[in-house]
């Protein structure tokens, strides 16, 4: 198929009929790409079983991992649900729109090829202007996995999505790169107490704010699969570069002598080596392609780059990255999350 693309950096008059003709692609039950503030998303109907099994067949996901239903307004809840804690709503109230998704329990209307054929729904309000103006504009709840192919780093930059999908999907709203470059955190609030079983930009320091007791999924350090999955997603292959990753551990200087020891074991081999190191610790290596994913004063930035230099080592044609470990606190839970799952948990 031929993917309609449209490129929309600010919304105005001028871009509105552009908006309009993809989102009456969502409405004929077709697949659009739209930008959020985490990662691009693949949008469709939610409430159509036939459009939904094109996000599936797009991405090619594995078809009992369940995706998350995006609204553009508060009272778009209600009918999604079968209802909404008390503690949910307080979330709603604090940090929508924003990177949240929150699950509850799915009302029937919900089809079960949305959830995986599990009874909760994951529900988000994205706070990004087109991602709103598009919602609104389809007239319908918007169910969206991230635009990427299955197993692949999250799409952050519009070239990420037309690398994955440019031709698998109805549209695509072109735009800026993404604010944040984690997906969103998500937290079960069908349990008490709540369970976070994917970290993001709204932090469990944030989140105990509010709730007082969090727990978080054993999975998200470790490679750990629980007895009963709450969330299908974990237990698949994520966010892969092409190359084989490795996280490197230790203290600073052992990290450093480490990788240099494995880059001279390499030298004058045919094969191409990467360090994904930061802005600090850039000069300690002599050989290899060196990438920053920013500075270790900034966790944020390291973020917001993590994907796009994932992506980056597969454009050079690397066949072995060495990523330093990130000492972890409330701030890098979500970076070393993705990080640790990208490297399949493998470490040195
Ligand atoms: O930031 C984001 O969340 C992006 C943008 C596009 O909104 N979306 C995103 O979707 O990351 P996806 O499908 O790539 O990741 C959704 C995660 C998966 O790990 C899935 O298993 C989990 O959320 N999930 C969705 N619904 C769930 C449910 N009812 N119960 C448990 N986990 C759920
Ligand atoms: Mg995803």
């Amino acid at each position: 198929m031929k993917t309609k693309i449209i490129n929309i950096e600010v919304l105005d008059e001028s871009t509105l009929a552009d908006l309009e003709a993809v989102a009456s692609l969502i409405r004929a039950g077709g697949t659009v790409v739209f930008p959020t503030e985490t990662v691009y998303g693949l949008g469709a109907d939610a409430l159509n079983p036939q459009a939904i099994k094109k996000i599936f067949a797009a991405k090619s996901r594995p078809d009992d991992n369940p995706l998350i239903v995006h609204i553009a307004s508060l009272d778009e809840v209600k009918p999604l649900v079968a209802n909404i804690p008390a503690k949910a709503e307080t979330l709603m109230k604090v940090f929508w729109p924003g990177p949240l998704t929150i699950i509850m329990e799915k009302a029937v209307t919900i089809p079960t090829e949305v959830t995986g054929g599990l009874n909760t729904v994951g529900v988000r309000f994205p706070d990004h202007p087109i991602a709103q103006a598009f919602i609104k504009m389809a007239g319908c709840p918007i169910a969206a996995p991230s635009a990427n192919r299955s197993g692949r780093p999250s799409p952050t930059q519009g070239k990420h999505v037309l690398e994955d999908l440019d031709g698998r999907v109805d549209g695509m709203i072109l735009s800026a790169d993404t604010e944040l470059g984690l997906e969103s955190t998500v937290i079960d609030m069908t349990v008490e107490p709540p369970v976070v079983l994917r970290p993001g930009d709204i932090t469990l320091a944030e989140l105990r704010e509010i709730l007082g007791e969090v727990a978080v999924s054993a999975n998200v350090t470790e490679n750990v699969v629980p007895e009963k999955i709450s969330s299908p997603g974990m237990k698949y292959t994520h966010y892969s570069p092409k190359g084989e990753l490795v996280v490197v551990k230790g203290s600073p200087e052992e990290i450093r002598d480490k990788i240099n020891r494995a880059l001279s074991h390499h030298k004058g081999k045919a094969m191409t080596i990467g360090v994904l190191a930061s802005d600090e610790t850039m000069g300690f290596y002599r050989e290899g392609l060196i990438i920053s994913l920013g500075s270790r004063n900034d966790p944020k930035e390291m973020a917001k780059n993590l994907f796009s230099r994932l992506r980056t080592f597969d454009e050079l044609g690397v066949e072995k990255i060495f990523a330093e470990d990130i000492p972890l606190n409330n701030e890098t839970l979500a970076l070393i999350n993705r990080l640790y799952k990208a490297a399949g948990y493998a470490f040195i």
